[in-house]
């Protein structure tokens, strides 16, 4: 079940830190996902940004103050708007809202809309790294998680004031992927998932290797979707420019031995396998120590067949659910059939590869789910995220 924030109201209340800033960007990426944004902004979050920056960009009026100003009704509407909220974000939120919360103050737009609203509310907190570590700040952040609200961490690094540690509001990215986290059903707590992701690389030399053209796209959006849904998630990785996911074991190799390696390891723990990997079949007999020249790479070269990693998870199978995928150019039905036969599936995610809208690199797919007991059933083309979903859905229904 993806969680789809289209249409949600989403409140983004912003304090006065530096990182006001950055959240001109988070409402703008809020905006992207379809979602009705409100702003609500302190008296001192105005000294960073302009007001109208964020009414243009959330096209909505924004409340800044709980009495009425002409031409203004938001600045009354905090109850109203409470009702009507799906999240809140506040970001940045400053020691100061933070320390509010925590006593329960309510004495402007901002904390008294924080008390009225009963939908999940993110605090993304944001200052001078000695601020964030005093005790007064943690032990406000403390009470906070325990009241069940969620607290994303400063990354760390050189903040605003000149300092360098933790204080640094997350990347908007980020805080919507937590957003995304949040709202999702935890429909797979106490699950360990196990996924693998992008293709490998088998050196001939150290200059050369075979690999495809596999981005790792469609593993990490099942390493992220299960992560959403509250499994414990390990991913093992070929060669990707992706962002490990967060809060996700992220295991990076190269080889498919490396892979094999890796996968074998969890496999005993894991309940679920989800085999998106494009493992390359074969890797050089013997690799080169030093670059082969060019005239000698025909005769130095000779290939040896990898592991089939997935067969041999097929072999040791106890009660594991295992899910592998086919990547085929022709005849997907008997080509995909096979391989869930041949390496004792439950399931088989088969595409056809190549189409600018379906494989490698693409941002959607159109897939065909194969099951063990012979049904199968074609999907739509969707994002590789709503994939990563079904899939995710089909595995919870028992494949
Ligand atoms: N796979 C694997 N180890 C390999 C090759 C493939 O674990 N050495 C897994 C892939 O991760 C995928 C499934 O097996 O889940 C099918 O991979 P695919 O490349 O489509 O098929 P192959 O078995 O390699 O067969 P062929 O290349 O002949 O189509």
């Amino acid at each position: 079940m993806k969680c789809d924030i289209k249409n949600k109201n989403i409140i983004l209340g912003v304090s006065g830190g530096i990182a006001a800033y950055k959240s001109v960007e988070l409402l703008r990426l809020f905006k992207k996902s379809e979602t009705n944004v409100r702003v609500i902004m302190t008296q001192n979050a105005k000294w960073f940004v302009g007001q109208l920056t964020f009414e243009a960009l959330s096209e909505n009026p924004v409340s800044d103050s709980l009495f009425l100003k002409e031409g203004n009704d938001a600045s009354i509407k905090h109850i109203q708007w409470a009702q009507e909220a799906d999240a809140v974000v506040i970001a940045p939120a400053t020691a100061n809202i933070i320390g509010k919360i925590a006593g329960g103050i309510a004495d402007d737009a901002l904390s008294t809309f924080i008390l009225a609203v009963t939908a999940p509310i993110l605090i993304c907190p944001s200052m001078n790294t000695n601020m964030y570590e005093s005790k007064a700040v943690q032990r406000n952040l403390k009470t906070l998680k325990k009241d069940g609200f969620t607290i994303i961490d400063p990354s760390e690094g050189e903040l605003a004031c000149g300092t360098t540690g933790p204080g640094r509001m997350p990347e908007p990215e980020e805080i919507l992927d937590r957003l995304l986290w949040r709202l999702s059903p935890k429909d797979l707590q106490n699950k360990k998932i196990l996924v693998t992701a992008g293709p490998t690389q088998e050196h001939l030399d150290p200059v050369r290797f075979i690999s495809n053209p596999s981005s790792g796209k469609m593993g990490y959006a099942i390493a992220k979707a299960a992560e959403y849904r509250g499994a414990d998630v390990t991913l093992v990785s070929g060669p990707s420019q992706l962002l490990d996911p967060v809060n996700v074991n992220t295991i990076r190799v190269k080889s498919a031995e490396e892979m094999g390696s890796a996968v074998f390891e969890q496999f005993e723990t894991v309940d679920i396998v989800i085999k998106a990997a494009a493992v390359s079949d074969y890797r050089a007999d013997e690799q080169a120590k030093q670059k082969i020249k060019k005239d000698a790479i025909e005769k130095a070269v000779s290939l040896k067949k990898n592991i089939d990693i997935l067969k041999e998870l097929g072999k040791k199978k106890k009660d594991q659910i295992l899910v592998g995928f086919a990547a085929e150019t022709e005849s997907l039905e008997k080509n995909a059939g096979k391989k869930l036969k041949d390496k004792n599936l439950d399931m088989i995610v088969g595409n056809i590869v190549g189409g600018p809208t379906s494989g490698f690199a693409a941002d959607t797919n159109v897939a065909t789910l194969f099951y063990k007991d012979g049904k199968k059933e074609s999907l739509n083309e969707m994002s590789k995220e709503a994939l990563a979903h079904t899939i995710l859905d089909r595995i919870i229904k028992g494949v």
